[in-house]
């Protein structure tokens, strides 16, 4: 008699916390995730727009908690409420568009806070306080812009290549706990994010071999990672690019 076909991509039995889950990669990642059999946890500041990503999850046991993730505190404080979890997706994040010239400290804090700060500071929160189990995955969403250069994009490619550099010390320290740290480098994602810098559309469309991502083409990268499919992969910066060439 043939064994039961065992779906190493199945979340069945995880608890997934996704911050950015009111919209765009993060919201996209948590309705993938929740197909696949995780519960969610859903986090961002705007309640009613978490909401109206709850009621549309498959499954049930999903919970919203609203945070602001500038605020240490709250980092804090949702990480002791969301409790254990099997896997952590760190979407939330803003953009940081501007010519060097014109960068000031408060644009850079800004920027900063958001996408390295916060998910460093709530990944110490969780190993301090051993709520992500072993067998457990974080994964963070860094860009390519962190890889390569382009005019203009200074203080959010710095913030990304900051992220990837301490992901990297990250997952060699938490190895033995058995947990797995990776980062997605997507290219342009057609998000409210991305539609705040249409100028950044202008010709994307050429430079895009395989066109412009769609949310759902990283939510199906996160499930990858979140999975126990991924249980030997840790430390790596795995791009979506839509083949997109670096010079
Ligand atoms: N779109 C792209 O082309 C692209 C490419 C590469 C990488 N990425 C990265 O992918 C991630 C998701 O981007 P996206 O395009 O999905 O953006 P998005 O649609 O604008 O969503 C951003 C999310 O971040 C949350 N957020 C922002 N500031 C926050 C704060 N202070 N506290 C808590 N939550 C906060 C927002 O929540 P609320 O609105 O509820 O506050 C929202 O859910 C980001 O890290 C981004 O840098 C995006």
């Amino acid at each position: 008699m043939s064994s039961p076909f065992h779906d190493p991509f199945r979340l069945d039995g995880k608890t997934v916390l996704v911050t950015g889950a009111s919209s765009g990669i993060g919201q996209a990642i948590a309705v993938q995730a929740a197909l696949a059999g995780a519960q969610l946890v859903l986090s961002g500041r705007d309640t009613a727009r978490l909401e109206a990503v709850h009621a549309s999850l498959a499954g049930s046991g999903h919970r919203c908690l609203a945070a602001d993730l500038t605020d240490t505190a709250q980092i804090q404080t949702l990480a002791d409420a969301v409790g254990a979890v099997d896997g952590v997706v760190h979407s939330a994040g803003v953009d940081g568009v501007a010519p060097m010239r014109m960068l000031n400290a408060k644009m850079l804090d800004r920027v900063l806070q958001t996408n390295y700060y916060a998910p460093m500071l709530l990944t110490q929160r969780q190993l301090a306080r051993q709520w992500i189990r072993p067998g457990g995955s974080v994964l963070l969403l860094a860009s390519i812009a962190a890889l390569t250069g382009k005019v203009g994009v200074g203080p959010y490619s710095g913030s990304k290549s900051a992220l990837i550099g301490s992901m990297r010390c990250l997952a060699l320290e938490v190895a033995k706990r058995g947990i797995r740290v990776n980062a997605l480098c997507p290219g342009l994602v057609e998000t409210p994010l991305l539609n705040m810098h249409r100028d950044l559309l202008e010709n994307a469309d050429k430079a895009y071999p395989l066109g412009l991502g769609q949310p759902e083409d990283i939510a199906y990268a996160a499930i990858y990672f979140l999975s126990d499919a991924s249980r030997k992969v840790t430390g790596t910066t795995f791009s979506l690019d839509g083949g997109i060439p670096f010079t």
